[in-house]
């Protein structure tokens, strides 16, 4: 069956959920999706993601929001309180391990299982969700005062966000192309895509039978390393469609700092713009949307005073931008997961900056215009591609547009992208595209790309290829840390 971009009818929807529930046994603890709805009535405003984002845009506020997930659901609520009490966090994550990511719940089981056996909870690198149940999942609600967000990651989300949602969680991040093309190797585009339809329409049920709004986010920053931005905004946008389509009223689109403060903010801007007239375009009304800006996703310093000033850097550009929400990142990130009190370290040193820069925007430059002017005509003119080699359907056209590399993420390791593209940083460090592949950039945008790469070769006496790649990945991670 060939994918489409069309809204699923609640039969179809509740005949796959039964098989969904089948995965794992604490799927029959959620078969009354009316006594979820129900839960859900009882949250407050206050706690439901929705409701503040689109508040946060409306008062030109930027929110800030850390990763985090153990193992033990007690260690992780001490995790969450911690973050938001030291770290000031405004919307609460539960990072979920790669086991469960991935539907291979068994495994988790076990991993568990042995974990409990060392008496060392953590040995998974995020919360199992699933193997937990919905009773365990509403204790972290009621023991926290924020909204709770899934941060999935997850190729095979089914499961794992009907128990979250469930349990009382308010946003799920993730989607069928951006958590797949940047993590898995031979899983079929064509049926994440079917599963995060499954998502969006579940969510849309939650809306339709209680007034529920939910709110999903694309996970923007793809694999994080030399990505032009022209393509995450693409896949977000494409991602946002495809959820609006099943249903989705409030959508947050993501985007990774590359660490160009004007390419940053001019994708920020750029990647709503362009969202936003795709959506009217295609007849999606109604629709509340914000942005996630991700600090820096690439490889970081080991040196914990480079980290910070990295991080700080992300949270300058986060606030410049504008952007509804940061998620943040702690000094740990070059040695693994970090401890509660560093994550709120990194919370509040993003909080610091936004404060004290105080709602300033960065705009209205000659080059940010230019910038601007380029991001635009590059992501139009991939969006209407896929559009166009879909016959008018996302869902077939991003297949189909990966199949040929009109859609192509660098460093992926799916056998179902092209790699062909190829980019290298310029002189001020903002991502360019030295070689586009199949991926149709206008003329003018290559000639603009092309320029700023050879004015850093002649000045660097270096030329585009293995070695300057590796000094763009190193970029701010170094090479002898
Ligand atoms: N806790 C905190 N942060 C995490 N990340 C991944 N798993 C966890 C976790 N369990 C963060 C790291 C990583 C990014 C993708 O997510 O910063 O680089």
């Amino acid at each position: 069956m060939e994918i489409k971009n069309h809204k699923w009818s609640e039969k179809r929807l509740l005949k796959e959920r039964q098989e969904v529930l089948k995965q794992w046994p604490t799927g029959a603890q959620i078969a009354d999706l009316d006594e979820a709805i129900e839960y859900h009535k009882s949250i407050p405003k206050e706690h439901n993601a929705a409701f503040v984002l689109t508040k946060a845009k409306k008062d030109g506020k930027t929110l800030i929001q850390p990763r985090g997930g153990v193992n033990i659901v007690d260690d992780h609520i001490q995790l969450l309180k911690t973050l938001a009490k030291e770290g000031g966090a405004d919307l609460l994550p539960t990072t979920i391990d790669s086991y469960t990511r991935n539907a291979r719940f068994e495994e988790a089981q076990r991993a568990i299982e042995k974990g409990m056996q060392k008496g060392n909870g953590s040995i998974l690198n995020g919360l199992p969700a699933v193997n937990v149940g919905v009773s365990e999942i509403r204790k972290i609600k009621e023991q926290t005062n924020a909204p709770l967000v899934g941060r999935t990651c997850a190729p095979y989300p089914r499961l794992l966000s009907d128990i979250l949602l469930a349990g009382g969680y308010t946003s799920m991040e993730g989607g069928g192309i951006t958590c797949l093309i940047p993590y898995t190797k031979t899983d079929s585009l064509e049926m994440s895509i079917e599963r995060w339809q499954y998502v969006s329409r579940l969510m849309r049920y939650y809306d339709d039978h209680g007034g529920i709004k939910l709110h999903r986010e694309s996970y923007g920053p793809c694999t994080g390393v030399l990505i032009p931005p022209c393509i995450t905004l693409a896949i977000s946008i494409i991602e946002c469609i495809l959820d609006c389509e099943q249903g989705i009223s409030h959508y947050s689109l993501g985007y990774g700092m590359g660490g160009n403060i004007t390419q940053d903010i001019v994708a920020i801007k750029v990647m709503e713009d362009v969202c936003r007239e795709f959506l009217e375009m295609k007849g999606y009304k109604n629709i509340e949307l914000t942005t996630y800006f991700h600090q820096y996703m690439g490889a970081f310093p080991k040196d914990e005073e480079k980290a910070l000033s990295l991080i700080m850097l992300g949270a300058t550009i986060g606030a410049l931008s504008n952007a509804t929400a940061i998620i943040t990142k702690s000094t740990h990130e070059a040695h693994g997961i970090p401890t509660a009190a560093n994550n709120a370290q990194g919370c509040r040193v993003t909080r610091n900056i936004i404060n004290m820069l105080n709602g300033e925007k960065f705009e209205g430059s000659d080059k940010m215009k230019q910038e601007e002017s380029m991001l635009k005509k590059a992501t139009t003119a991939l969006l209407d591609r896929v559009f166009e080699i879909g016959d008018g359907d996302v869902a077939i056209g991003t297949v189909r547009a990966f199949k040929a590399g009109i859609l192509d993420m660098p460093f992926s390791p799916s056998n179902y992208n092209r790699n062909l593209l190829l980019s290298h940083k310029d002189l001020g460090g903002a991502i360019r595209i030295s070689n586009p592949g199949n991926v149709p950039i206008p003329k003018e945008v290559m000639l603009y790309e092309t320029k700023k790469i050879e004015e850093r070769a002649e000045i660097q006496n270096i030329q585009p290829g293995y070695k300057m790649l590796l000094e763009d990945i190193l970029a701010f991670a170094g090479r002898n840390d």
